[in-house]
């Protein structure tokens, strides 16, 4: 690497770490005497490079990779808190500690060096001993920082993927009980990710949909029908229609789903998932116009994973066969869906729907 600036490279007899293992320290000071007496306090410990001014030193910062910066207050014609704030609009080095220099002993400066994103910082008359123990510990607290943020990174993804192996094989067990609607919990996943991205696409209810409780959402829409594990076998696979008392006991499977998940919550508390998951359970077959089930909510009272679900899990049960009934086309679903739009479906999710139901149809065909 080959940069232009100070750096030094001669480490003296008493040095403690090899070239490779030296962390680069970048400083910005326009006093060359400053420069000389900084490389030569960090040389043996810190690979340094050294710049006369920000608008040198930012151009090699993705290259560097610096572990600490030195940054010189006062520079003709550049300012320190300047400096500082477009440091830390680098995404590589936001996170690097900086100490600033500086001859003020204002405490008005002091703070507004701290409160700016500047972690330290030393007067102009430093000793050597000062300046090089500084830089060490920040340079360690820096290294547990990466540590620790790239094993709370690892961690996090290890739990998502282990939940993602839960709900696919809680989702197969139901699939396992229900035979007449195979894939239909997969499906619903992939149809509800698509019409979620129109609604935002739509800039339609981007407030009640951050990307947390999009992943929530999606990641729960395979366990929508969770609850059909506690309805007799002899109703959800009878080939047959059911008969009014059947239904009436295949409805109970939201009350069922909702049930079970808040037994979790119980232990679980505060868990975003979970509620998303109880609701979507609760109220996929919730109508807009207040005359679905098990509640009869209506509108906004459905809570909107629901009537996101919706629509899906309609889409996907009229395009599918069943013993008791012949599959209809993607057309003549998307039809009947358009006719329910403030009826049975939220007139939103209904207009999202209308805008992606192509996307509907690649996913079915590529699903099916
Ligand atoms: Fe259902
Ligand atoms: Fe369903």
């Amino acid at each position: 690497m080959r940069i232009p600036g100070r750096e030094a490279t001669m480490p003296s007899k008493k040095a403690t770490a090899t070239p490779s293992l030296r962390p680069p320290v970048v400083i910005i000071d326009d006093s060359n005497l400053k420069q000389v007496f900084l490389t030569d306090v960090l040389k043996n410990d810190f690979t340094v490079f050294a710049f006369s001014s920000e608008q040198d030193a930012l151009p090699h910062l993705e290259e560097i990779r610096p572990k600490c910066f030195l940054v010189d207050m006062e520079r003709p014609g550049e300012d320190g808190f300047e400096t500082i704030r477009h440091i830390k609009a680098m995404p590589v080095v936001a996170k690097v500690p900086i100490i600033l220099i500086t001859s003020t002993t204002d405490p008005d400066t002091e703070s507004r060096v701290l409160s700016s994103g500047g972690v330290d910082f030393v007067g102009n008359r430093f000793s050597p001993e000062i300046i090089l123990n500084r830089v060490k510990i920040h340079v360690e607290l820096y290294g547990y920082r990466c540590e620790l943020e790239d094993r709370v990174r690892e961690e996090t993804h290890k739990v998502i993927e282990l939940q993602d192996a839960i709900m696919l094989v809680l989702s197969d067990l139901v699939e396992c009980r229900d035979s007449m609607t195979s894939g239909h919990a997969i499906r619903t996943r992939d149809y509800v990710d698509c019409l979620i991205k129109q609604l935002l696409a739509d800039g339609r209810y981007a407030d009640q949909l951050p990307p947390s409780v999009v992943r929530d959402t999606v990641r729960a829409a395979p366990l929508h029908d969770i609850g059909k594990v506690g309805i007799p076998d002899a109703i959800l696979n009878k080939p047959e229609r059911l008969t009014e008392n059947e239904f009436k006991a295949m409805k109970r499977h939201t009350i069922f789903g909702a049930s079970a998940i808040l037994h979790a919550m119980k232990t679980l508390q505060d868990n975003t998932f979970l509620r998303v998951l109880r609701d979507m359970a609760f109220s996929h077959h919730e109508h807009w116009d207040g005359s679905g089930y098990p509640l009869g909510l209506a509108g906004e009272r459905i809570p909107l994973c629901g009537r996101i679900m919706a629509i899906p899990d309609v889409y996907d049960a009229l395009i599918s066969e069943r013993p008791y009934k012949p599959s209809i086309s993607h057309e003549e679903a998307v039809e009947i869906i358009t006719q329910g739009i403030g009826t049975h479906f939220d007139p939103v999710v209904g207009e999202a729907f209308i805008a992606c139901e192509k996307d509907f149809r690649n996913i079915s065909e590529r699903l099916r």
